[in-house]
């Protein structure tokens, strides 16, 4: 019997192609930095069984339509809102995403960008480079206090809870914001509930962790950042469609908040002569939250696990759409 076709739409790890390989004939798109282009894709997926797909990838309609072979679509992600999945449903193609390895890595780059927001670490290193280091002076690149501030999390998930137990050890008094309250995380993390306008006026550090769902589409806006006290910080790890970047744009360089520490932006990348990237007061990096080697491996590795089982109708570890060998998954 011939081997299933899957289209894979980046360079990935070795180990996790090998397992794919054995089981499947490969198109690789095997370019780090450039993304596949829509009509290679569309192209490659019309005999594809498998798409082994990453975040920035658009898995529409369109796309089902044109791949009638298609069982399964894995990301190397936990966020899906890059593929149809009601589409994908309806036609019984399973989604596989890969939640959980990439918390605690997820967390860290979270308060990694809040530290280097509030101290000004960037802006710091960018002033010795530049030459403009002269003397020890009292209020030079004067940041904001970390320790015994006020954290306010919006959307208490397993990133969420990884960030709010950083901040304990930081002794931040936690708040949070999600669409359900969780009494049992408020007593584990010592964390407690508010509205979103209560979250953003109360909090020194606002961390937008969130899922894009059409509940969460520019959840912060106008309204929220004039709420916002003037030392505020933003923090945003989740998808850049949770923030309305205009009225950020405005509140940063009108100072009415103190500055944003953004990981993701509405479209990426996010090109050097953004507005965003022309204010002092923004540190940026692009889309790294689970950047780090061992769980980028670990991720792929899921990926294809995920893939394989889906080439062979069985249940994926993690699937969006359909009953999962790990109960545990969320949708
Ligand atoms: C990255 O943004 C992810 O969803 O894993």
């Amino acid at each position: 019997m011939s081997k299933p076709k899957v289209v894979i739409t980046r360079r990935i790890p070795d180990t996790a192609l090998r397992m794919i390989e054995v089981k499947a004939n490969v198109f690789i798109w095997d370019y780090e930095d450039v993304p596949i282009p829509r009509d290679i894709l569309l192209k490659e997926c019309r005999e594809a069984s498998g798409i082994f797909t990453n975040v920035g990838d658009l898995i529409d309609h369109q796309l089902f339509e044109n791949s009638p072979k298609l069982k399964v679509v894995s990301t190397m992600a936990v966020g899906f809102d890059n593929i149809d999945i009601q589409e994908a449903t309806k036609r019984g193609i399973r989604v596989g995403h890969t939640p959980g390895i990439l918390s605690e890595t997820t967390a860290d780059l979270t308060f990694a960008l809040l530290m280097a927001t509030a101290r000004r670490i960037v802006e710091a290193t960018d002033y010795i480079k530049e030459g403009k280091w002269k003397s020890w002076s009292p209020m030079l690149l004067t940041g904001q206090d970390v320790y015994g501030a006020v954290i306010g999390i919006i959307g208490m998930g397993r990133i969420g809870e990884g960030v709010a137990r950083r901040a304990l050890g930081f002794g931040m008094k936690i708040l949070y914001h999600n669409r359900n309250r969780l009494p049992d995380t408020e007593e584990k993390l010592n964390t407690s509930y508010r509205s979103l306008d209560d979250l953003v006026k109360e909090s020194d550090y606002v961390v937008m962790l969130a899922p894009s769902t059409p509940e969460t589409y520019k959840m912060i806006g106008e309204r929220e950042l004039a709420l916002m006290k003037p030392n505020a910080i933003f923090i945003n790890a989740s998808r850049g469609t949770n923030v309305d970047e205009n009225a950020l744009y405005s509140a940063l360089k009108e100072k009415r908040i103190w500055a944003a520490g953004l990981d993701v932006f509405e479209n990426e990348p996010l090109s050097s002569q953004h507005p965003l990237m022309s204010l002092p007061n923004v540190l940026a990096t692009p889309h790294i939250g689970s950047a780090t080697i061992s769980t980028r491996t670990k991720m792929a590795v899921l990926t294809s696990q995920n893939l394989l089982l889906g080439l062979e109708d069985k249940p994926l570890i993690h699937c969006v759409n359909f009953n999962s060998q790990d109960s545990t998954t969320l949708v």
